[in-house]
């Protein structure tokens, strides 16, 4: 089938503002968005700018608007989508060209929250054991692929650029209840500034976005609970 794709395009070095560019590929229904992107950057337009690695959904690194949804271009498919689609860069994140975005204040807000374990006792001979009951509490905070689908979405990172985003609060959660870890109270007085949870005003946009299918509301309202009241 052929597909009309309308790419917003800019390259701040030389552009004055943005604009889109028309772009027509023959796919498979059964094609992946990034696919009709690799086949204008490597037999259209090779100035085409855009991350990708993976191609799998698990790197994180192509999501994007289209049609005025966050997605992983690598996840979506061109049937799911139509013959005509709009795609444009993460919003509320400077653009270095094209759908590339500067993810340098993203990946600030993830290292606030020290997402890393977090134990200065000695190790056990073996290993730190957990039963899968206190592995399940954590469970879908560790499926992140920290592509910034959510924290883009969010009207309060539009607006603040303050807010430490849901991203982090996820990355945070799934340490602050790992049974092996202790980090746990330095990460809530990071997410008790007034940077931190309380700016989250429960819109829903980030689990809406999440392509891993993370609860990210429920996450961050659980780090809410804890802070109020302690569990
Ligand atoms: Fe992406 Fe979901 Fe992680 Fe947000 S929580 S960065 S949307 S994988
Ligand atoms: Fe924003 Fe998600 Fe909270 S969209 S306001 S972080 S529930
Ligand atoms: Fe890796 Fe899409 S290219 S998630």
């Amino acid at each position: 089938m052929q597909v009309q794709l309308r790419i917003q395009r800019n390259d701040p070095d030389v552009d004055v503002k943005p604009h889109y560019q028309n772009y027509t590929v023959d796919v498979e229904p059964t094609d992946r968005v990034l696919d009709a992107l690799n086949q204008i950057k490597w037999h259209q337009d090779g100035t085409l700018t855009f991350r990708r690695s993976c191609a799998h959904g698990v790197c994180g690194s192509d999501a994007m608007r289209i049609n005025g949804r966050n997605r992983l271009g690598c996840k979506v498919l061109i049937k799911e989508i139509g013959a005509k689609m709009t795609i444009e860069p993460l919003l509320g994140f400077e653009v270095i060209k094209d759908l590339v975005v500067d993810m340098e204040p993203f990946f600030a807000s993830y290292r606030k929250v020290m997402p890393y374990l977090v134990n200065d006792e000695t190790p056990p001979a073996t290993e730190r054991l957990q039963s899968p009951e206190q592995r399940a509490v954590f469970d879908d905070t560790t499926k992140c692929i920290l592509c910034a689908a959510c924290t883009s979405s969010c009207p309060i990172t539009w607006s603040n650029e303050e807010y430490i985003g849901p991203a982090a609060i996820v990355n945070a959660h799934r340490f602050i209840y790992d049974s092996r870890d202790n980090g746990t109270e330095a990460r809530l007085e990071v997410l008790n500034e007034s940077s931190g949870v309380w700016r989250c005003r429960t819109i829903f946009n980030c689990t809406d976005a999440c392509p891993r299918g993370i609860q990210v509301t429920n996450a961050i309202e659980q780090v809410k609970r804890t802070l109020l009241l302690g569990s």
